[in-house]
């Protein structure tokens, strides 16, 4: 059976797989309120933001997908969900090393993301990937009754990584 790496592309994500995104994210979150709407994909691809998804190459569903902010000698992870039917077969963390990818081809010692304290998962892919807390934003996101804040959580990028020869050309897409 072929592993889920060779069945899987990774490429840029264009206006055309909003719906589907959605539709994944949705399903994907813990709350459909918690997902990225059409209109933040929609701004996103304005903005030029680096976004990702992974595609299963036969029947062409979208798996996964990856939007991240590039700063001065930083990234920010915005956004990342995987389908639900293929959740803990390393999807998050693949997208995650293309991101870490970027940053070294981008000279970016550091990537930086908010999550839930109520997302448990993401927390702990977040921990095991060696992302560390670093502070909180008071009611950063909407939930079902009120606010609820964000962990802001910080990677730093192994300098032994920012070599010239580890640069993975196309995360710099
Ligand atoms: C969070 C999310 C992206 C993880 O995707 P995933 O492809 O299942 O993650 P991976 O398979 O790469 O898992 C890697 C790590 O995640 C954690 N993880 C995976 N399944 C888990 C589970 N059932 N319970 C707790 N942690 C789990 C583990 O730390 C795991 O490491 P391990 O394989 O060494 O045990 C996915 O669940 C998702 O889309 N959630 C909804 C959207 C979301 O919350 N995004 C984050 C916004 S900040």
């Amino acid at each position: 059976m072929p592993t889920l790496e060779t069945r899987c592309d990774d490429r840029l994500m264009t206006e055309a797989d909003i719906p589907a995104v959605v539709a994944m994210e949705r399903l994907a979150c813990q709350l459909p309120v918690h997902a990225w709407t059409e209109d933040n994909y929609r701004s996103s691809i304005r903005a030029g933001y680096w976004m990702r998804v992974r595609q299963d190459r036969h029947s062409g569903r979208i798996v996964g997908v990856c939007v991240a902010m590039d700063g001065i000698d930083e990234l920010h992870l915005l956004n990342i969900a995987v389908d639900v039917d293929f959740r803990g077969q390393g999807l998050a963390r693949d997208l995650l090393a293309l991101l870490y990818a970027r940053c070294r081809a981008r000279r970016a010692p550091c990537l930086w993301l908010e999550v839930r304290p109520s997302n448990e998962r993401a927390r702990a892919l977040y921990l095991r990937e060696g992302f560390a807390d670093i502070g909180r934003r008071k009611g950063y996101y909407p939930a079902p009754e009120g606010r609820e804040d964000a962990i802001v959580m910080r990677r730093l990028i192994d300098p032994i990584d920012m070599s010239p020869t580890s640069e993975v050309p196309h995360a710099l897409d």
